[in-house]
């Protein structure tokens, strides 16, 4: 059995009250209140020995009824199975609140705050996540500076504002909801979410890169050849047609997931394990990211919609044909992108980005692809394939390195085999949901895995080029791939162009 080596214990967090705004929302119910449930489960040594928790939305909903529909929510979405002891202690904590939306609704949010932290014995800790609609987020914001529940740090207690992606559809909005958010709170207050970064995966990445001798000194121009992310969903659009159709793929996962899995796999090592340290390695590779020049984006970016086709035996319809799609929507479900970092690290290697909907299955994974052998000795023909290592993020999450491997025999045949590392068969602890560390975090105050505002404003400089050619580009191609494809042939081209290949998850 080998040892593990601790480098930080899980830290318990202090008590506070944690409100949901939007708490009879899906998300609220498929992943914070499992996620807090879960976390009350871990007993004492993580969950904050008190706290309560407020539900506050527009609807009228009775206490009792919004226990109820916790419990049924956390039946079905959570990690651990329901003990109802565990279950009775934690609902006893949960509060509902309605009046998000009524002219006095945050007056009266906060007398209850005030009511529920009196009767519990709890300090004016107080963590806002807000789980509403992306255009309801500053006014949330506001009016909580309104009521008086916005209070600055440097007090003796501590106020959070939580919030979810999207932040903006383009810069110039993304640049108006920080402005507000920072008019009211100060940036050490904001956590902003990307769920990505509560995944183990996620975070092994860094542990990887920087725990083992061997990949940090191969990683960069010299060694690797290219890059890519794929991040493939299986599932269409489903009911969200009213929230995906005015965004497409490019807001909803290249500003975001991929961007964040970019700088994760690119920057530089930091100069500590402090949060600042690795948020500014991780903003340097968005400050070297080139951005896509006018007139280049025919040449480096595909966008296509999925057409008709069929996913694990089953006709689906086309995403022009989804429910609530409109009939003139010009929105991509898929994009594929060739990007550079212009820095001494990764000067002239391609980054390949890849994100769609309807792909056959859904999976995340980061190919790090070396460079070819010199073509001597075994590689005279040409025909070794290079080093790869793949990062799979979900499902199955792991990495395998693949290499060359002498098949037994009295001939010289060589064969790729694969050194491949499972995390659910070699690590046998839980691995918590990504919600439940990031919650978690947020409560002791840890920014690591949140995204800051420089990060957000340099991804949408970025995602900015690409829609901004768009819009110039009238006759910009809107590609089609049947569901259950990996996507157009041009983005087959797009890399076999540079004569390389996807390698799908
Ligand atoms: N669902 C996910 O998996 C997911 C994933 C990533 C990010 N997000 C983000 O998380 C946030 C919440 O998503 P969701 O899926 O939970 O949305 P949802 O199911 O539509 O729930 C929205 C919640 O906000 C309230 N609400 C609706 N419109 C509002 C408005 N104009 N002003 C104030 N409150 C309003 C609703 O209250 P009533 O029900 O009382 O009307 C409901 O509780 C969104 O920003 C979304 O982009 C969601």
């Amino acid at each position: 059995m080998r040892e593990f080596i601790q480098i930080a214990k899980a830290q318990a967090a202090p008590p506070c009250t944690v409100v949901i705004f939007g708490a009879s929302g899906d998300l609220a119910k498929r992943k914070l209140i499992p996620a807090l449930y879960n976390l009350h489960a871990c007993g004492e040594n993580i969950a904050p020995r008190n706290y309560a928790v407020l539900g506050f939305a527009r609807r009228p909903m009775a206490v009792q009824e919004f226990r109820e529909s916790a419990r049924e929510a956390a039946a079905r979405f959570s990690r651990l199975e329901l003990d109802s002891e565990c279950w009775r202690d934690f609902s006893a904590r949960l509060d509902y609140q309605s009046g998000l939306d009524q002219p006095d609704g945050f007056r009266k949010l906060k007398a209850r705050l005030e009511e529920i932290e009196a009767a519990r014995g709890l300090p004016p800790n107080r963590i806002y996540y807000l789980s509403v609609p992306p255009e309801a987020i500053t006014e949330c914001a506001e009016r909580l500076a309104e009521a008086g529940l916005a209070a600055r740090p440097g007090a003796a207690n501590f106020t959070r504002l939580v919030v979810e992606k999207p932040i903006g559809s383009d810069l110039e909005s993304a640049l108006k909801v920080d402005s507000a958010l920072r008019e009211y709170f100060d940036e050490s207050q904001i956590f902003r979410i990307d769920h990505y970064l509560g995944k183990e995966t996620v975070q092994n990445l860094m542990v990887l890169r920087f725990a083992n001798s061997i990949f940090e000194r191969m990683w960069g121009a010299r060694n690797v050849d290219h890059v890519q992310i794929t991040v493939a969903e299986s599932e269409g659009v489903g009911t969200r047609a009213m929230y995906y159709d005015p965004a497409g793929a490019l807001r909803d996962m290249v500003q975001n997931h991929l961007l964040q899995l970019l700088a994760l796999i690119a920057m530089d090592p930091p100069v500590s394990l402090d949060a600042d340290a690795i948020r500014d390695a991780k903003l340097n590779v968005m400050r070297a990211l080139r951005p896509i020049a006018p007139g280049a984006a025919r040449a480096q970016v595909v966008r296509a919609r999925y057409a008709a086709g069929g996913i694990d035996g089953r006709n689906v319809p086309g995403y022009a044909q989804e429910v609530g799609i409109p009939a003139a929507s010009r929105t991509e479900t898929f994009v594929a992108l060739k990007a550079f970092i212009d820095n001494w690290r990764w000067s002239g290697v391609p980054f390949y980005l890849r994100t769609g909907k309807r792909m056959p299955e859904r999976g995340s994974i980061i190919c790090v692809q070396f460079k070819d052998v010199p073509r001597i000795l075994f590689n005279r023909e040409r025909k070794v394939p290079p080093n790869a290592l793949t990062i799979r993020i979900q499902p199955d999450e792991g990495f395998s390195f693949e290499v060359l491997a002498k098949q037994p025999g009295l001939d010289i045949a060589l064969r790729p085999v694969r050194m491949n590392l499972r995390y659910e068969s070699e690590f046998t602890g839980p691995s918590p949901d990504a919600y439940e560390r990031l919650l978690l975090d947020v409560m002791i105050g840890d920014h690591t895995l949140f995204v800051s505002a420089n990060f957000v404003e340099k991804s949408w400089e970025f995602v900015q080029s690409i829609l901004d050619e768009w819009s110039r580009d009238a006759a910009f191609p809107l590609h089609e791939y049947p569901a259950g494809s990996f996507g157009p042939e041009a983005a087959e081209r797009l890399i076999a162009e540079d004569g390389r290949a996807w390698l799908n998850p």
